[in-house]
């Protein structure tokens, strides 16, 4: 095949082209040959304006605005706070059946991945195995005591390694949230005399409790049975303390984050909040993980969530790991 000199000429400036595209970068304008609209006579968000004395593009309302549709001056509707800043205790709208509805499709919506359905803090993404900071469980007194408002503020705001869901979720929604929580800590607590009431079959409830608490108790067995193969080392406790994502709240150097420092933790003594102490032992140590509500480290808050998924070999392991931050 043969080309003319055009072509040629063409052929060579074709990796010339190429390389023009090579990710440098330029301070100058696009080319633009077809410009739609990208260049308009506007001013942007924070611009300067020599127009107005203060020099700034963005104007103040004039004085006197009344601001309609989204005037958020009722603390209480949009912070869950009274007018001393501390939380409401009554949801501020009012609670119907179908309001409580809205709430339980939204929390399955928001909150159940990690709260879980009923609120036991066992969310699908739960298992361990994510590394997530455990959501803890709405069925603790620490979660019965807690004001509406400060269940509001939570998805509103976050809640220490919890994001807001201000941007998800509506305002309304939000209460209507808050309000199924409080049904589903009520169905945990139902007095048996009341249940009798309804139209439940409760022999038939009871039989199905002890079948669960049957089952729970076979694979805690079952457990305890593998963790005598199961190894028992720092070097696992310390891989289990970022797959359980501890670190986010327990530092190894002595620094104060939610929770207390690892470092040095082993054999000292500790004071709790109810005022009691004890010196930090093994036994101690596996408690504080599995159940650590029992006792509340003095200047913490109880804000731990039950580790009780965990196996026994990986308790231990994580024990040893604390042990090993008290060598040095
Ligand atoms: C991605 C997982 C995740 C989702 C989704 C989530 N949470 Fe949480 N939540 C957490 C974690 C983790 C904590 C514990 C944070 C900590 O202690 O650092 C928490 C803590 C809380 C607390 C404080 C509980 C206590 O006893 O201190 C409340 C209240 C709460 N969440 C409510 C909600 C509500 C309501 C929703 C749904 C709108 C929601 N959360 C959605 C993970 C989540
Ligand atoms: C959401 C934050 C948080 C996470 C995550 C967390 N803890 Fe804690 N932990 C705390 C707080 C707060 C305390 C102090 C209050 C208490 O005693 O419950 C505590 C207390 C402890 C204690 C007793 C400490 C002492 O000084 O006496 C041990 C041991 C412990 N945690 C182990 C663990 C292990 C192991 C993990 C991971 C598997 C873990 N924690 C994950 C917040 C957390």
């Amino acid at each position: 095949m043969r080309l003319s000199i055009p072509q040629f000429a063409s052929l060579l400036l074709l990796p010339l082209l190429l390389i023009a595209c090579r990710g440098q970068k330029t301070e100058k304008p696009p080319i633009s040959p077809q410009q739609n609209m990208q260049f308009q006579d506007r001013f942007n968000a924070q611009e300067e304006n020599s127009f107005f004395d203060n020099n700034m593009a963005m104007r103040y309302p004039v004085d006197g605005t009344v601001s309609r549709g989204d005037l958020r001056h009722d603390s209480t509707l949009f912070e869950g706070r009274d007018e001393n800043g501390e939380f409401v205790t009554e949801i501020p709208m009012d609670v119907s059946r179908s309001f409580m509805y809205r709430g339980k499709e939204r929390y399955d919506i928001y909150c159940s991945p990690c709260h879980g359905k009923v609120g036991n803090g066992q969310g699908i993404i739960m298992t361990g195995q994510y590394g997530y900071v455990p959501a803890p469980s709405f069925h603790r007194q620490a979660s019965y005591d807690m004001p509406d408002g400060q269940f509001y503020s939570a998805i509103t705001e976050g809640i220490r390694s919890m994001p807001a869901y201000n941007t998800q979720i509506k305002v309304e929604d939000r209460w209507a949230i808050v309000s199924y929580i409080r049904a589903l800590q009520n169905s945990q607590n139902v007095p048996e005399e009341e249940i009798e009431q309804y139209d439940v079959d409760l022999a038939q409830l009871q039989t199905e409790f002890s079948e669960e608490q049957a089952r729970q108790q076979a694979l805690a067995e079952e457990r305890a049975a593998a963790a005598g193969e199961e190894e028992i080392s720092a070097a696992r406790g310390e891989q289990l303390y970022t797959a359980n994502a501890c670190q986010t709240c327990h530092s190894l150097d002595g620094t104060r984050l939610v929770g207390p420092s690892f470092a040095g933790l082993f054999g000292k003594e500790r004071n709790f909040a109810d005022g009691t102490s004890t010196v930090a032992d093994e036994e101690y140590l596996k408690q504080s993980i599995v159940m650590p509500s029992a006792k509340i480290v003095d200047g913490y808050d109880n804000a731990m969530a039950n580790y009780d998924y965990l196996t026994d070999g990986e308790v231990q392991s994580l024990v040893e790991f604390i042990k090993a931050q008290s060598d040095n």
